[in-house]
C-alpha cells in the first residue's frame, strides 16, 4: 500500500501531555520544563509534548533561525519550493518551516502516532491553517526509498507513494533533525558521528542523497566526518553552529544536492 498523507487529526493519546506545575514534571524532565518557555514561546497556550520529545525538540529560536537559513526560492537555482522535515517530532522545526512561508509545500513525517498527535496540535496551537502542513505518519527512510524507486519508474507511478507526497528533486530541500543516541554524546570531546544511534551518518547521508539536504547534528560532531560528505566538482557544504545565550545548541550541515539531481522530475 502506497504511503499517504494523514487524514484529518490523529488521536492524542495520554502520552500527549502538558505540565503546568513543576510537581507534575518527572524528575528526569525538570530540566527541560524550566527551559519550556525557549522550547516554545506559546507553551502556556497548551503545547502538547510526550516523553521523549522533551529531549529531543529543537528550541524555538533555533527552529526559526533555520528556517530562515534553509536555501529556498530566491537562493537556489533551480528555486526550492518544497521542504520535508524527515524526523518531525512534536513539530519544533516544522512549524518553524510552515510559519516561514518560504515553501509551497512543507511535508512533516513522523513514525511515532503520539509524537505527531501532538505536532499537529502544537502546529494548530501556532495557528498554522489547515493544509499547510502535509503530515505523514512513517518511518522515513521506507519514504525517501519509495520516492527514488518511484522516480526510477521501476513501479507504476504512485504505487508507493500518494501523489500529494511525491518529490521533484530538483525543488525539494530536505531535513534532518534524527535521534542522537541519547545523551552520550555529550561525554565525547569529538563525537565520532559513526557511533550515532540508531541512524549513523553515512546512514542519513545515503538515504537523503542526491537531493539538497540539512543535518541538525550535535555541536561535537567530528568535522573530518562530515567533510567526507561533499560532493565532488568543488561544491562546498556549509556548517553552521546554532548558539543560545553563549552556548552552541547543535550544528547544521548544509549539503547542496548532486548534479544528477535536476534531471529527475516528480
Ligand atoms: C530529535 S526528535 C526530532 C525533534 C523535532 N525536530 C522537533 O523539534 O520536535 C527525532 C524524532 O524522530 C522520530 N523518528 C526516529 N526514527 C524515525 C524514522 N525512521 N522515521 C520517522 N521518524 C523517526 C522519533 O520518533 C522522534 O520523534
Amino acid at each position: 500500500m502506497a504511503i499517504r498523507p494523514v487524514d484529518g487529526w490523529l488521536p492524542l493519546t495520554d502520552e500527549c501531555l502538558h505540565y503546568t506545575e513543576e510537581s507534575e514534571v518527572p524528575p528526569d524532565l525538570k530540566k527541560y520544563w524550566h527551559q519550556r518557555y525557549s522550547l516554545f514561546s506559546w507553551y502556556d497556550y497548551d503545547i502538547l509534548l510526550t516523553h521523549d520529545a522533551w529531549f529531543g525538540v529543537t528550541p524555538e529560536a533555533v527552529a526559526n533561525r533555520i528556517a530562515e537559513d534553509m536555501p529556498s526560492h530566491n537562493l537556489s537555482n533551480p528555486p526550492k519550493d518544497i521542504i520535508v522535515d524527515l524526523f518531525a517530532g512534536v513539530g519544533g522545526n516544522t512549524i518553524a518551516f510552515a510559519l516561514s512561508g518560504k515553501w509551497d509545500r512543507v511535508i512533516a513525517i513522523e513514525r511515532d502516532p503520539a509524537t505527531l498527535a501532538c505536532a499537529q496540535h502544537n502546529a494548530a496551537i501556532y495557528e498554522i491553517p489547515e493544509g499547510v502542513i502535509t503530515w505523514v505518519l512513517a518511518d522515513s527512510f521506507d519514504y525517501l526509498a519509495r520516492v527514488k524507486r518511484q522516480q526510477q519508474q521501476q513501479v507504476r507511478k504512485h504505487e508507493l507513494v500518494d501523489p500529494a507526497l511525491d518529490l521533484d528533486f530538483s525543488r525539494t530541500v530536505l531535513f534532518a533533525s534524527p535521534p542522537w543516541g541519547g545523551v552520550n554524546y555529550r561525554d565525547q570531546e569529538i563525537f565520532d558521528l559513526n557511533t550515532m544511534e540508531p541512524y549513523n551518518l553515512e546512514t542519513l547521508h545515503e538515504a537523503c542523497r542526491p537531493m539538497e539536504h540539512a543535518l541538525y547534528l550535535p555541536r561535537t560532531s567530528d568535522m573530518r566526518q562530515i567533510a567526507k560528505l561533499a560532493p565532488k566538482g568543488g561544491k562546498k557544504i556549509e556548517v553552521v553552529q546554532y548558539c543560545m545565550e553563549g552556548a552552541s545548541k547543535a550544528m547544521v550541515v548544509y549539503l547542496p544536492a548532486e548534479e544528477d539531481a535536476s534531471n529527475q522530475k516528480g
